[in-house]
């Protein structure tokens, strides 16, 4: 059984005090759930978020981290820093870090394996642009992107790991793929994490679905099989629109 996790990713957005107004509200509309639920922040507001979120279920996320442990590496900032804060996830491997901020599968692979030192949760994230969804290569390019992420990581450590499958082409565009697009790439991340390790390990897996994900298609979405939750954007910013998702 596959829990659902919805995570928020706000990406450079909210100052502190606008993130602790953010949690007073989410937690009024907070109740009882299956789904688990986090906020992936900036790093200045993780320890507000992790304060105000305390004993409420509700987890929180970095959204980047570096390899080294410490060093000379000016601007960074380590798996130890965030230990210390007590974040549960960190994002790795964004489309935007990939485009923006030479991030390669390299670089992912190197970070997935020092959050896996630790209890922080990675969110790996893969997806295809548009023009490899035209060529046909859609497939390939994110089977791919799991492959490399995952090479040298056990069996145990990636069941740790919850993949979000977000097509480039729908981030920020209001163009979201159609449950079924979404269900065939989400299958697809789960035939190569068999391919990789076995059955049983696959399908303890969580995948999400992230482009566009907004209260209106939450339902459709979070109903196919292969897809076990959402790695919401824009919509997470408003907790009334993020708590209609957590409650799909
Ligand atoms: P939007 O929900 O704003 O399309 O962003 C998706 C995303 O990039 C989540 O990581």
């Amino acid at each position: 059984m596959r829990i659902p996790f919805i995570a928020g990713n706000w990406k450079m957005y909210k100052t502190t005090a606008e993130a602790h107004h953010f949690a007073e509200e989410l937690k009024t509309m907070y109740g009882e759930t299956d789904v688990r639920a986090a906020i992936c922040a900036p790093f200045t507001q993780l320890e507000t978020l992790v304060r105000d979120f305390a004993g409420t279920g509700i987890g929180v996320g970095a959204q980047n981290v570096y390899f080294e442990k410490e060093g000379a590496f000016t601007g960074e900032i380590s798996v130890p820093m965030l230990e210390e804060i007590g974040v549960d996830y960190c994002i790795v491997g964004h489309s935007e870090r990939r485009q923006y901020f030479n991030e390669t599968d390299e670089t992912v692979n190197r970070k997935l394996k020092a959050l896996l030192e630790t209890k922080i949760r990675p969110i790996l994230c893969v997806g295809e642009v548009l023009e490899q969804r035209d060529a046909g290569k859609e497939k390939e390019v994110v089977s791919g992107q799991v492959r490399a992420a995952l090479e040298g990581i056990t069996a145990e450590q990636a069941e740790r790991v919850v993949i979000a499958y977000e097509p480039v082409w729908a981030i920020g565009t209001g163009k979201t793929a159609t449950p079924q697009q979404a269900n065939e790439m989400c299958g697809c991340i789960r035939d190569t994490l068999e391919e990789l390790f076995d059955d049983a390990v696959a399908d303890r897996i969580i995948i999400q679905y992230g482009g566009s994900v907004k209260p209106e298609n939450a339902t459709d979405i979070m109903n196919m099989e292969e897809i076990d939750g959402a790695l919401v954007g824009g919509a997470s910013l408003d907790p009334a629109k993020f708590s209609e998702i957590i409650n799909f």
